[in-house]
């Protein structure tokens, strides 16, 4: 079947406003093919101006806004959170939830992330939902486990049904502005499994989600990754702060 293919850009605590200007002049170039979306995640500071920008220019359907966090929480007191409530107000579509910097640096379990992906969907915004092993637990055969421990909770908490809203990014932590790319053959053995994972809850559900492989993925190595059967695009972190070289990745996939 033909999935939904996504190519994201992850700023992280990058970016400024001329590279938003800039970005949406050189994705205004780019030809994509026909089930491909961008989805260009900036920092909240810089949500507003993306989506004014990209308004006035005219930019069709196909590039959308993405956060790349939020709270699980509803408006209130929770000084220096952000909210989907806010995040639609901006004609944002997308947020990244669970990225293992957040995990990692910022204490996020997958029963917070849970909770999140539940309030994202309430909220109307798709989630982009991130796992991913560390080098040691595959060095010690846990990849597996691991991916098994950060999906279920999820499942857990919005039910299988709801997947077909989300979209799933494999990250190797190891993978992680590294460098060092997993091979076509391994992203596709790790995607495989995550889709048979959800396939055994339901079949139906596990074809339609898009599963994206992020770490290291640049102009040289997407084409490859992206020609995998289960690899549905990219989560691109480095790679998507330079326009041409972005560019490329998204008239690749
Ligand atoms: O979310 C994207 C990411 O963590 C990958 O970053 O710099 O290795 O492409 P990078």
């Amino acid at each position: 079947m033909t999935r939904q293919a996504i190519v994201a850009a992850n700023w992280k605590m990058n970016g400024s406003l001329s590279l938003v200007k800039e970005m949406i002049s050189g994705l205004k170039q780019v030809e994509l093919a026909s089930n491909v979306k961008v989805v260009v995640c900036p920092s909240f500071p810089y949500l507003a101006a993306y989506s004014n920008e990209s308004t006035k220019q005219n930019l069709s359907n196909k590039f959308c806004l993405g956060a790349q966090n939020m709270s699980e929480q509803q408006n209130g007191a929770y000084t220096g959170e952000v909210s989907s409530e806010m995040l639609s107000e901006l004609s944002v579509n997308y947020v990244i939830l669970g990225h293992s910097e957040r995990r990692s640096l910022y204490q996020e379990t997958s029963n917070l992330i849970a909770l999140k992906v539940a309030k994202a969907l309430e909220d109307n915004l798709t989630p982009i939902l991130c796992i991913g092993e560390s080098e040691q637990e595959r060095t010690a055969e846990k990849t597996e486990a691991v991916l098994a421990s950060q999906i279920q909770p999820v499942i857990d908490e919005i039910g299988i049904e709801k997947f077909t809203e989300v979209v799933i990014a494999y990250e190797p932590v190891w993978a992680i502005g590294t460098g060092k790319t997993a091979s076509p053959e391994m992203a596709q053995e790790t995607h495989a499994f995550i889709r048979q994972y959800l396939a055994n809850e339901s079949d139906i559900v596990a074809q339609k989600v898009p599963l994206l492989y992020g770490g290291s993925v640049n102009e040289g190595n997407c084409e490859q990754l992206f020609a995998q059967t289960d690899i549905d695009g990219g989560l691109i972190g480095g790679a998507s702060l330079k326009v041409e070289e972005f560019s490329v990745i998204c008239s690749t996939a």
